[in-house]
């Protein structure tokens, strides 16, 4: 199954959540894939620490190369990379992705990640990161995904923009990718002592969105990891945080059958 966790706001804990789901995954046992689609490269760093710096190949390339004529292509398995967590492989971001992406809109490369995604096998699962923003490479991301998870941060603009983000996925699904769902909405940075998130998250659940539970607490952990350049389930095995990954994790097995 390929996720791809995807809200144009920046800042709502896509990457901590595509690093720390695909966590839960390989420590589960299963062979597990973070895409980062976002030139930012926070999920590439992340995961590869010090090492994420001028990372090659990467993501950039893989693209570069449905742009050329030349007659030797890489195959995708040749751009994936170890990371240092057992199971756990990550296709790099690089910078050199926002030079390139005004080339791959004028050439129509919107379905190559798909195809290149399509070419490898082995994967239990596939997490794609994606940048602040309803480009192509969220598009791309959206086209080679099966689901999709919507993090969402108790905010009230961002409660008004999330039947915005479902009608681009549904027009996606209709125009592009007929196999696309929504997995879900993650509720993060939850303060269940605060009235306002409370009353936030019942009101997306009376008006029938698909609010996925536990929600996810604000911590300060968060950032160590960051930092640390270890998910939580490698850094905090028993902070309460990542319990409630862990649930959420088999929540979303269940609910979308693994
Ligand atoms: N549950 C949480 N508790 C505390 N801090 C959090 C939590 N989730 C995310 N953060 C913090 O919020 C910030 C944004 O997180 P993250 O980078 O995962 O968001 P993003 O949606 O990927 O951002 P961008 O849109 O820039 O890619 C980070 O500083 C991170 O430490
Ligand atoms: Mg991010």
């Amino acid at each position: 199954m390929r996720w791809t966790v995807f809200n144009q706001k920046g800042g709502v804990g896509k990457s901590t959540i595509v690093c720390n789901l695909a966590a839960v995954s390989a420590r589960k046992g299963r062979r597990t894939l973070v895409v980062d689609l976002d030139p930012q490269a926070n999920a590439t760093r992340y995961l590869l620490g010090g090492g994420a710096d001028g990372v090659e190949p990467n993501l950039a390339g893989l693209f570069e190369q449905t742009l050329g004529f030349g007659l030797f292509r890489k195959g995708a398995q040749g751009f994936l990379h170890r990371t240092p967590f057992d199971r756990l492989e990550l296709l790099p971001s690089s910078a050199e992705l926002l030079d390139l992406q005004p080339k791959l809109e004028a050439k129509y490369k919107i379905y190559k990640l798909r195809e290149a995604l399509d070419e490898l096998d082995g994967f239990d699962a596939v997490y794609l990161d994606t940048p602040p923003a309803l480009g192509f490479y969220t598009l791309s991301a959206l086209i080679a995904a099966d689901r999709c998870l919507i993090p969402f941060d108790c905010d009230d603009f961002s409660r008004r923009a999330l039947y915005g983000l479902l009608d681009s996925v549904r027009e996606v699904r209709e125009d592009h990718n007929g196999d696309l769902k929504v997995g879900g909405i993650v509720v993060n940075q939850f303060q269940g002592r605060a009235r306002l998130p409370r009353q936030l998250v019942e009101e997306l659940k009376r008006e029938g969105l698909p609010v996925l539970e536990p929600y996810l607490s604000s911590s300060v952990k968060v950032r160590e990891s960051h930092q640390a350049a270890k998910p939580l389930p490698y850094l905090a095995a028993s902070h309460k945080l990542t319990g409630e990954l862990e649930a959420l994790f088999d929540t979303i097995d269940r609910h979308n059958g693994g």
